[in-house]
């Protein structure tokens, strides 16, 4: 039997619509463009490919793209000082300083700098609290989707044994905090887990963020499970070019799960659909209007 393919490309382009429906109406009703401004310091390359399709898909949904660039050998100084007009600007909804930084960067104190409310990576210590005590925060993006794609899949999921692969501030533990928010009995596996195998074949409900290519295999996953695959992984091909492959080896697990997210085309186009999503939040937070349905958790 075959797994469910959990369309993450589509779901994506549904959200995209559901957010660009909204920025027209803040628009028309109400005379607002939630503006989003990107931060890249440096020049790595897959960064900079991410904050060029970040821009394309903030256009596209008709909100404001600002990008500031700023060289591998800016000051900390002069990045909080960007930060802190980017807070001031009220035409500027949601900041996102796109990672890595820099060595000689302290990230934790830089994302610190950014307003709370217009954190919209839901990195900043408040956020991070807030979303740990179940309180309304920005939510994190990729844990997000994820959230998102299991609740349009299952309805309910209340009661359910969910593992989480990984424990990164960035998908490991908010996704877990997210799924004891929905009710599920949370366990958080890592490279130091006793028995990974066993720990995985409990899940209901596996989320795989460890950033191993096809890490786990079927055997380990339990008939019928709902597997989310947030790797993404360059690997070498034998004709010499590359493929992505997720944490989760898709061939023998799609054999074994009730559905899965394929890589790519999983969770990968939703992390931007909910980086737009959480700025009309934002920006609808901002201005003390109701915040649309769906966009958040
Ligand atoms: N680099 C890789 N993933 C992310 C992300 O979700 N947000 C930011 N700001 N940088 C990243």
């Amino acid at each position: 039997m075959s797994a469910t393919i959990i369309d993450g490309k589509a779901f994506a382009a549904r959200l995209r619509e559901k957010v660009a429906h909204h920025v027209a109406r803040l628009s028309d009703g109400h005379g607002i463009t939630p503006g989003l401004a990107v931060v890249l310091v440096g020049e790595d390359p897959a960064s900079q490919v991410y904050v060029r399709n970040k821009g394309r898909q903030t256009k596209e949904a008709g909100m404001l793209s600002v990008e500031h660039r700023l060289a591998e050998t800016a000051t900390q100084a002069e990045l909080l000082g960007l930060i802190g007009a980017l807070n001031d600007d009220p035409a500027i909804h949601g900041i996102l300083v796109q990672l890595p930084l820099p060595g000689h960067i302290d990230t934790d104190l830089v994302i610190n700098a950014i307003s709370p409310a217009k954190d919209v990576d839901g990195f900043h210590i408040s956020n991070v609290g807030l979303l740990g005590t179940g309180q309304k925060s920005m939510v994190p993006c990729t844990p997000l989707g994820c959230l998102m794609m299991l609740r349009d899949h299952h309805g309910s999921l209340a009661g359910m044994e969910a593992v989480v692969v990984g424990r990164s501030n960035i998908v490991g533990k908010p996704m877990a905090q997210l799924l004891l928010g929905e009710s599920c009995t949370v366990t958080i596996a890592h490279s130091r887990t006793r028995d990974l195998p066993a720990t995985v074949r409990r899940a209901d409900i596996v989320v795989a963020a460890v950033g191993r290519p096809r890490m786990i295999p079927g055997e380990w996953i339990r008939p019928g499970a709902t597997v989310i695959d947030v790797g993404i992984n360059r690997i070498a091909r034998e004709d010499g070019k590359s493929r992505l492959v997720g944490d989760v080896d898709f061939d023998s697990a799609v054999e074994v799960a009730g559905a899965i997210t394929p890589v790519p085309g999983g969770v990968g186009p939703m992390t931007i659909a909910c980086l737009l999503a959480n700025t009309v939040t934002a920006c609808c937070r901002a201005n003390g209007l109701p915040e649309p349905e769906g966009l958040t958790a």
